[in-house]
């Protein structure tokens, strides 16, 4: 294992009913003027804006409204959002809704409190120096963004979808109703649980450094997402289910299942569908699901020990004839529970057909010119092949 940082702030309320707190908590924190951040609507035809507005205006809070978020969430809102809050002189966001309203938020927070244009800071810059408090009411168990230190924006006009890291982003508050995430469509709790494994699986595959412990919570968090989204699929108004996987969502990307590891894991199957994303706009949980299988049967030679020990601990491989075997079999299991959730294990089954061209540009720039991964060093030839196999 190698020396780590655990830093996970936020203030977390987690069951039925907590988002009602929301009035108190925000002028507990001294906040009388916020911006109220959320998505396409959801939140209003489901009645929760209507409720959550009612009580910071019993609470004595006053608020800007600002919706239109959409998945892959765009820099131009953000800039609106910016001006807005500086004009009004308000004083923390309030995200409600999952990924892309928080990561907004937080990319509004940046703007304001480190001032010039805020994707300078994805684009790689600038390091954000401060950054407004985001407070969270959680709609989407997905990307973990409730409890993260990340970002990801997409700039439409240079049609790249790009991450920031930084503890400063870390939201305030996090009020996580599992109940609320029941009027998700299918497909959208497919994706979220996909992504909740998906970023232990990016930490686990990691050459060089890990902890008997880590790998226990990150397989224990895994296996009951994988039970609890099987239930969700024949039961999506299941509590137990719903609250498993809302509360795996934080702790998958809250920094826990990667203490001990070098550089907190490999993510290069996330970064390779940030690229797909910015030119297809696909759903991240689907883009990732469809890119795994090939990114992981590419690296496995350079990784195997890991592979192996995934296969066996979180999947009940039994030892095959050789170790790549074992491997592979439990490549295979992850690529049928992916299936089982309706999810694409490859490009074409998420609609999306890449040219020669799209392929070579996507490699080059999710490589930076550079090598690139923890699982396997990976240069821009590497990762167009890649993208290849996941045709
Ligand atoms: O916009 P509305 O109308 O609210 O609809 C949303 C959206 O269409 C809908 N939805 C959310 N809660 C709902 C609901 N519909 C019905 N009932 C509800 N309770 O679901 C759709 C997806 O929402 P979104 O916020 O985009 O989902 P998610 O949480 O998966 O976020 C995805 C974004 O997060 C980024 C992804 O790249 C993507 O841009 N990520 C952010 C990370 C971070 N900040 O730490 C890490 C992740 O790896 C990820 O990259
Ligand atoms: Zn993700």
């Amino acid at each position: 294992m190698v020396n780590f940082n655990y830093y996970a702030p936020t203030n977390v309320l987690f069951g039925r009913g907590v988002e009602e707190q929301v009035g108190e908590i925000v002028s507990g924190y001294g906040f009388s003027r916020i911006l109220v951040h959320f998505g396409g609507g959801s939140v209003k035809r489901s009645g929760l804006l209507d409720r959550v507005l009612a009580r910071l205006e019993s609470a004595g809070v006053g608020y800007v409204l600002l919706g239109g978020v959409v998945p892959n969430p765009r820099i131009s809102l953000v800039r609106e959002g910016i001006g807005i809050v500086k004009k009004e002189k308000l004083q923390m966001i309030l995200a409600i809704g999952g990924g892309s309203v928080i990561d907004s938020s937080k990319a509004i927070g940046y703007g304001v409190a480190s001032g010039g244009d805020p994707w300078d800071f994805y684009s790689g810059k600038r390091k954000p120096t401060g950054c407004l408090p985001v407070g969270v009411i959680l709609t989407i168990a997905a990307a973990g963004s409730e409890m993260s230190n990340s970002s990801v924006l997409t700039n439409e006009e240079e049609v790249r979808k790009k991450g920031c890291s930084n503890d400063l982003c870390r939201p305030l508050f996090a009020l996580m109703n599992p109940e609320l995430t029941m009027t998700l469509p299918p497909y959208q709790t497919s994706c979220g649980c996909t992504d909740i494994v998906m970023h232990s699986l990016e930490r686990w595959f990691n050459r060089g450094g890990t902890m008997d412990l880590t790998d226990a919570l990150a397989a224990g968090l895994i296996r009951t997402v994988m039970r609890s989204a099987a239930v969700l699929m024949e039961h999506p108004d299941d509590y137990e289910a719903r609250a498993n996987v809302m509360w795996a969502g934080s702790l998958s990307h809250n920094g826990l299942t990667g203490c001990g590891g070098v550089g907190r894991g490999d993510w290069i199957t996330h970064n390779m569908e940030h690229e797909v994303g910015a030119i297809f706009d696909v759903s991240h949980g689907a883009g990732l699901a469809a890119l795994w299988g090939s990114w992981a049967r590419y690296v496995l030679p350079s990784c195997t020990e890991r592979f192996v020990k995934f296969a066996t601990m979180v999947l009940d491989v039994p030892q095959q004839e050789s170790d790549t075997e074992t491997a592979l079999e439990g490549i295979r299991r992850m690529e049928a529970f992916f299936r089982s959730l309706n999810m694409p294990t490859s490009l074409a089954e998420l609609g999306v057909s890449p040219t020669e061209e799209q392929m070579r540009l996507m490699a080059h720039k999710c490589s930076g010119g550079g090598t690139v991964g923890r699982a396997a060093d990976l240069d821009e030839n590497d990762l167009y092949n890649i993208y290849k196999a996941a045709l």
